[in-house]
């Protein structure tokens, strides 16, 4: 089965995991919200990546900084200078595009590091065999740099301030800017890291791509401080760290390959993008990258701070390397979501069945009583209510049992307890006070004590 990204973005909404943004005012390009299964199963996934990031990492901690900071910052890190995309319009419909992208579309590969002049003449030289991605015609305009930060007026009062303050376009410059502050608080010595996730902001130029490219996002990043020399054996390391990762958050290894970068910018070693394949084609899921000491340098210079670690041991004092994973999550969750949909022939009908790991799934059980007799309801409520303490427990008594399994299949809830008139003792007498507990994947069903409901539980999740 093939999943097409109309078929998943419709799903997406339908069920209540992502809606386009402002949607009763029309839309808002690129700016999605998450719904009532989007914002658990995100909320799960940023669990998973603070628990292998951090909670299980002496060595990294974590860092909640704003998303607001001083306007030098964004100059220092290059991002006022040199954080652009290359743009063009369709002269025809005056459709916006990437133009690295409709050259990627062709087989061309732009250099990152090309002036607006070179990308230009690569541009034109290929035109003809470029078409509109909205109109089909190959007539466009002449390539522009334009710049992804997004601008704020924070503080500007009467319209003259003479810097503009901007809305992060990544978080890992609130990490490398708190280095000094978190050196000397926790008493970490190299090497250690330092994770954060937020939000960012970024005036994306294509909104075509759902919450794979949006222009407000969240990012899960952690940099990684290290002594010159051992640069590069962290990168490997970090590297096989984060692989794991994703094989332990349970995506399909045949979905997961490695891109490495062929034009590295002048100061960094090495990087490598972890790319997952979407239904869209092999795209990049997370960023690797290895950034020598050019952060705090920078950050250095433009302060005017010293941002040197001092050995304990010899008392040499240097600037610190970096090592960065960095990843969206929206683009994890998006995923997550291809990799868990499948559908599949029950019955002579269609199941369509998310088969999230159990610890993503943004419900772990459902209660549902055989029918909506009030005795039963009320047994299953008080059982709901009672799984509720310990975990997300949805409940449904509308329509038939089988139209509710299916329901629950759909959103990816591992099990069902179904609560029927055994359970209350008004049937076979030996079933009193159990419940029938179904497992998504399989669709077995298991006879299960109350008393022993919750541990039962605790054990299939793995919680
Ligand atoms: N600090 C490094 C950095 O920000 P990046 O490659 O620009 O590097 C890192 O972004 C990750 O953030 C990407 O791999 C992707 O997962 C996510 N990301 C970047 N831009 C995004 C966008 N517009 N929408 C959603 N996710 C985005």
């Amino acid at each position: 089965m093939s999943l097409s990204m109309d078929k998943l973005v419709s799903f997406c909404k339908s069920r209540g995991f992502v809606f386009p943004s402002s949607e009763i005012y029309g839309g808002f390009a690129a700016v999605y919200d998450y719904g009532q299964l989007g914002v658990e199963l995100a909320n799960n996934i940023k669990k998973a990546w603070w628990k292998a990031m951090v909670q299980m990492r002496p060595d990294i901690v974590g860092l909640d900084s704003a998303i607001f900071m001083h306007p030098k910052i964004w100059h220092a890190s290059g991002h006022v200078g040199g954080f652009s995309d290359p743009l063009t319009e369709c002269k025809s419909c005056h459709t916006r595009s990437r133009v690295d992208h409709l050259l990627e579309d062709i087989g061309v590969i732009a250099d990152e590091k090309m002036s607006e002049d070179e990308i230009n003449a690569l541009f034109m030289e290929n035109m003809k065999q470029i078409s509109c991605p909205k109109c089909g015609k190959s007539d466009f305009s002449p390539v522009k740099k334009f710049n992804l930060l997004v601008q704020s007026n924070l503080g500007n009062f009467t319209g003259d301030a003479k810097e503009a303050v901007y809305l992060r376009g990544e978080t890992c410059q609130g990490i490398y800017v708190n280095f000094e502050n978190v050196l000397t608080s926790s008493r970490k010595k190299l090497p250690f890291g330092i994770a954060q996730i937020g939000k960012a902001f970024r005036n994306e130029i294509t909104a075509r791509q759902f919450v794979f490219r949006t222009r407000e996002f969240e990012q899960m990043e952690m940099q990684y401080f290290t002594r010159p020399e051992d640069e590069m054996a962290e990168y490997e390391k970090l590297r096989a760290a984060r692989w794991q990762y994703y094989l332990d958050l349970g995506i399909k290894e045949e979905n997961l390959q490695w891109h490495k970068h062929e034009n590295l910018v002048f100061y960094a070693k090495e990087a490598y993008d972890i790319e997952y394949r979407f239904p869209f084609g092999f795209k990049e899921l997370e960023g690797i990258h290895a950034r020598g000491n050019y952060d705090l340098t920078q950050h250095s210079t433009h302060s005017g701070q010293k941002l040197d670690y001092t050995d304990p041991h010899t008392g040499e004092k240097f600037i610190p390397h970096i090592i960065e994973s960095s990843v969206g999550v929206g683009r994890t969750l998006l995923a997550v979501l291809t990799d868990a949909y499948h559908e599949e022939e029950v019955d002579g009908e269609t199941r369509i069945v998310m088969r999230f790991p159990a610890q993503l799934a943004p419900y772990k059980v459902a209660v549902l009583p055989l029918s909506k007799k009030e005795n039963l309801s009320s047994v299953a409520q008080e059982i709901a209510q009672t799984l509720r303490g310990s975990f997300m427990t949805d409940y449904d008594e509308t329509q038939s049992i089988g139209k509710r399994y299916r329901r629950q299949d759909e959103i990816g809830t591992p099990f069902c307890v179904t609560v029927d008139f055994d359970t209350l003792g008004e049937g076979d007498a030996s079933l009193k006070d159990t419940v029938t507990v179904r497992d998504r994947d399989t669709m077995k069903q298991e006879r299960i004590a109350l008393s022993e409901l919750e541990a039962y539980l605790r054990s299939r999740l793995g919680a």
